[in-house]
């Protein structure tokens, strides 16, 4: 499969059925490099959180590609009510998925919408294809990353560096000697001046531990 780094903490996913969107905050992110009205046919969108740097314009595109939006139960119910999309809420546990095993697990973060707080933030650990992602939402680093990377082996992980509202280079490091997934995709770095993070240090770091470090551009890809 292929793995498209669209800026901040959005990604896109295309197996050979599916194309999939995690937190696809296109519009007012001032590092995406693709448009809400470029994505036609999509089929899932996993949303973490409902900050609207991550729920972003997740709404607006599931109703275009007719995708459905994966969330927590709480925020997935809030997003039908509100936008009129169709949902898949889910808890953290695990389920299936039109053939996709997610496991959604805690995120050590708050979930908002214009000031009103809706559902829990989490990560999504995503296996299709005999691979797993694992993509952290926002958070801070938590011991039990461990726990499901021992449960769940982790082949790519998405983890935010930027510091601020998530992990800093620091923590993060500490979340790779946690985690021991394959490859670590740095995100949630450089997007606003409030969360400069040097993501040369953080490679450099991290490969000292062993894992592969692939700093993505928006736009770049990598194929798992
Ligand atoms: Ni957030
Ligand atoms: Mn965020």
């Amino acid at each position: 499969m292929k793995l498209r780094y669209l800026g901040h903490a959005a990604f896109e996913i295309k197996t050979q059925e599916k194309t999939i969107l995690i937190d696809p905050f296109l519009k007012n992110n001032p590092k995406a490099c693709a448009k809400p009205e470029d994505f036609e046919k999509v089929d899932l969108i996993f949303v973490t959180h409902a900050h609207a740097d991550h729920l972003g314009d997740a709404p607006q595109i599931a109703k275009r590609a007719r995708a459905k939006i994966i969330a927590m139960y709480d925020i997935a119910q809030w997003l039908t009510e509100n936008f009129g999309v169709e949902t898949i809420g889910m808890n953290y546990g695990s389920a299936n998925i039109e053939g996709l095993q997610v496991i959604m697990v805690p995120a050590w973060h708050s979930s908002s919408f214009e000031g009103k707080t809706i559902g829990n933030a989490c990560g999504f650990i995503i296996s299709t294809e005999g691979k797993r992602i694992y993509h952290a939402g926002d958070t801070c680093v938590f011991s039990d990353m461990k726990l499901f990377s021992d449960l769940y082996r982790i082949d790519v992980a998405l983890l935010p560096i930027g510091g601020y509202f998530v992990m800093d280079v620091e923590q993060c490091l500490k979340a790779v000697e946690l985690i021991r997934p394959k490859v670590v995709i740095p995100m949630h770095y450089n997007t606003w001046p409030l969360i400069q993070a040097n993501a040369q240090e953080f490679k450099e770091k991290a490969e000292k531990l062993g894992v592969k470090v692939a700093l993505l551009e928006p736009e770049e890809e990598i194929e798992v």
